[in-house]
């Protein structure tokens, strides 16, 4: 039943103005047959009246040029009575005619007289029709015969004569007439709808002159600014047809300035994110710029760079306030300047709660599967709250018209969205999940889930890496607020407020500006080997992490441990160089990784070592990206073994560094990166002898197959890259901002 109803709501929904058509033509139909019944009724009653006074007047004609005749006869009682009676008749409508006393006698009657009708009952209705001093009666009755109209006259002395006439003609015409009646009205009404078709077409093909005339030419006055929006409407929507899925087209910084040119009438960007693009750090040489390790900065930092807009961030960097101005902006990047970096100052206890604490000792935890405990703290979450409200304010302070695009970042900021959406109630938010979304029943641990479900859905997109993650948000506010889930379109709709929930993978720039001055691979390797100390002939792996648990860099050691293991011609000639960047360093959970890090390396290199030679290397601190391209540059394998990773731009960046088509990926299957890349030697991380295999393998891959699987995933990572994720995010948004703009200037338009 129910789907029967959910069937009949789709079809209507769907089919509604076909199905409007079809009954207005069916009711139209029905009222014009029911009209031309009617009619034809009236005419037929019109017509047999007159017949009937006709023929009347027929008879009377012909009784009264036969009274003499017949008065004369009357009493004679012969055969010539029954002759006059027959020389009326001859009239051919005349059917027969009876000469009656007022008694009921017949007299006499001819042959063709209707043999039931009696003279005792004719004489009774003459006497009871007309009355004192009335001498005629007319009737029309139905016999076995057919219809006849009888009509009776007084006939002095004593008696009357009655003619029958035969009235079937009139129902055989009735009939004839009623067909015709029919037919033409039918005729008539195809040709009405016929008729209004053309005109409502020629209308339709009217108004759409008119409205192409007032879209490219003059308009009248009252009309122009509903107008003028249809006009950018038709154009944008004709413009995102051509475009952001081609994937003939490069998509490069001069493209996506194009689309913010076209889709956004150049509007400035406004991001906000927790970590900074560029942080200035004292150092014994002096003030540093720093990239931060960050997936976030690497892919959105191309992006502000084309777009230009400011980006709002925790100055976090030592000499930061000393860089920026008294409000804490400064230009960026430096030398080239060309976008904002907006810098907010959060104090110790800010910092604790909300980036230490709920940040990423609860979502963090939260939303990795890496089996660690997210903890939840009340003072964290007040000051979550605080921090959130502080961005949303600069980010309000930053605008420059009502209807924003804002494009809010990752987990530090789940509540910004809804803050920003009651200051800005016009503003198209774009909020983007740097990383995975969790099942709705591990998310539903958080004590403030309603509050982070509530906070996102301010956003008018709400975008992830995967498909899967957008998923297990919809799943998690279906099972704890009270929102409409629109699966069909992926999109929630809560307060009439509509979130589309969206897959974005993120991706890098390309080409990589910083691979600009990066010397070719051959020389990088040179470089590292010599840096490492690493004999010629040698093999080298990679791996480039922030220090964090997720990144399953015990695993991947234990991987090279088990290699050596299993492979005996690998010792003495493998390295695996561990570049890590320390991160979260406050935070316990970070440092005791941190410490059985440096064990396990120790222990794996005890085991290993001989004559110069050890296994692992590791690199722990800061590396600027230079540094990071040469070693990608320089190695025969890099192997990224995340436990769970929302993307992990990393093995994206080794796919670009590889120019010389030489290297090989070694990649988990838990990384968002791992769909894309479907070329790496994708292995399950926690398996160490299949991992420890795929490591033996990409050491002794052929180059041909390494040139191959790196060609396929170059032109991949080349075509998806973060120009065509950014563009098409902000098409959508930009569409969501047309729309409601126009919506408004309708709803305006008619007095809303
Ligand atoms: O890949 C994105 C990301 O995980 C962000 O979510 C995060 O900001 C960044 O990398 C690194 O973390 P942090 O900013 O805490 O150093």
């Amino acid at each position: 039943m129910t789907e029967a109803l959910t069937f009949l709501r789709r079809a209507t929904a769907r089919h509604g103005p076909w199905i409007h058509k079809i009954l207005g033509g069916a009711l139209m139909l029905l009222a014009l047959g029911l009209l031309s019944l009617g009619a034809h009724r009236v005419l037929a009653a019109t017509t047999r009246r007159w017949f009937e006074r006709d023929v009347e007047l027929r008879a009377n004609l012909a009784v009264t040029s036969a009274r003499r005749g017949l008065q004369r006869h009357w009493t004679s009682q012969d055969a010539t009575l029954l002759a006059t009676l027959e020389d009326i008749t001859r009239d051919e409508r005349i059917l027969g005619a009876a000469a009656c006393t007022v008694d009921g006698e017949r007299l006499a009657a001819t042959e063709q007289f209707p043999q039931p009708l009696s003279c005792g009952a004719l004489a009774e209705r003459l006497r009871t029709s007309t009355g004192e001093g009335g001498d005629r009666w007319s009737a029309t009755m139905d016999l076995h015969r057919g219809t006849i109209h009888l009509y009776a006259v007084a006939i002095s002395p004593g008696g009357f004569v009655v003619l029958a006439h035969d009235l079937s003609f009139l129902a055989r015409r009735e009939q004839t007439t009623g067909r015709m009646a029919l037919a033409a009205f039918v005729l008539l009404a195809l040709a009405a709808s016929l008729l209004t078709t053309i005109a409502s077409r020629l209308a339709w093909l009217g108004w759409n002159s008119q409205l192409r005339l007032a879209l490219v030419g003059p308009t009248p006055r009252e009309f122009e600014p509903l107008v003028r929006d249809l006009r950018a409407l038709v154009g944008d929507l004709a413009r995102d047809r051509v475009g952001v899925e081609d994937s003939a087209t490069v998509w490069s910084p001069e493209r996506l300035r194009e689309v913010l040119r076209t889709h956004l009438e150049g509007e400035r960007v406004i991001l906000v994110a927790n970590r900074e693009p560029y942080i200035h750090e004292h150092t014994p040489e002096g003030v540093r710029v720093l990239h931060p390790a960050s997936g976030l900065v690497t892919a959105l930092e191309p992006v502000l760079r084309a777009c230009s807009g400011v980006w709002i961030a925790n100055g976090s960097g030592s000499a930061d306030r000393e860089t920026s101005d008294p409000q804490g902006r400064i230009r960026v990047p430096p030398g080239e300047e060309s976008f904002s970096l907006r810098r907010l100052w959060l104090s110790a206890e800010e910092e604790t709660g909300f980036y230490y604490g709920l940040s990423n000792e609860g979502l963090w935890p939260l939303c990795h599967a890496a089996d660690t405990r997210p903890q939840f703290r009340q003072e964290d979450w007040v000051q979550y709250v605080a921090v959130n409200q502080k961005f949303a304010d600069a980010v309000c302070s930053e605008i420059e018209r009502e209807d924003a695009i804002v494009l809010v970042q990752d987990y530090h900021f789940a509540l910004c969205p809804k803050m920003i959406r009651a200051r800005l109630p016009r503003a198209t938010i774009l909020t983007f999940w740097h990383i995975p979304w969790p099942s709705a029943e591990r998310f539903g641990i958080a004590p403030w889930r309603e509050e982070i479900l509530d906070g996102l859905l301010g956003s008018s997109i709400m975008g992830f890496h995967t498909r899967q993650h957008c998923n297990n948000f919809v799943d998690s506010v279906d099972a704890f607020l009270e929102a409409r889930i629109d699966r069909e379109s992926s999109a929630v709709v809560q307060r009439g407020q509509r979130t589309l929930v969206r897959p974005y993978p993120i991706s890098i720039e390309w080409p990589v500006h910083r691979l600009d001055g990066v010397p070719a691979a051959p020389l990088c390797r040179r470089q590292v080997f010599e840096e490492l100390g690493l004999a010629q002939g040698s093999l080298l792996g990679v791996g480039i992490d922030r220090l964090d648990y997720t990144k399953g860099i015990e695993e991947r050691l234990s991987a090279v441990d088990q290699l050596l293991e299993r492979h005996p011609e690998f010792r003495g000639r493998f390295t695996f160089a561990q570049l890590a960047a320390p991160s979260r360093t406050r935070i316990e959970r970070y440092r005791a990784l941190n410490d059985r890090i440096e064990d396990l390396v120790q222990s794996i290199n005890d085991r290993w070592e001989r004559s110069g030679w050890r296994p692992i290397v590791l690199l722990r601190r800061h590396h600027e990206p230079p540094e990071v391209f040469r070693y990608l540059r320089a190695a025969d394998l890099c192997y990224v073994s995340s436990l769970h990773d929302g993307m992990n731009l990393v093995a994206k960046e080794f796919v670009a560094a590889r120019d010389d088509e030489r290297g090989v990926l070694v990649l988990s299957q838990f990384t968002g990166a791992s769909r894309e890349l479907t070329e790496a030697l994708i292995v399950n991380p926690y398996d160490l002898p299949q991992a420890s295999a795929a490591l033996a393998r990409a050491l002794v891959m052929p180059v041909v197959e390494q040139r191959d699987r790196l060609r396929s995933m170059r032109a991949l990572v080349a075509d998806r890259n973060v120009y065509r994720w950014a563009g098409r995010m902000l098409v959508e948004a930009a569409q969501l901002q047309k729309r409601g703009r126009l919506l408004g200037r309708l709803s305006e338009a008619g007095g809303g």
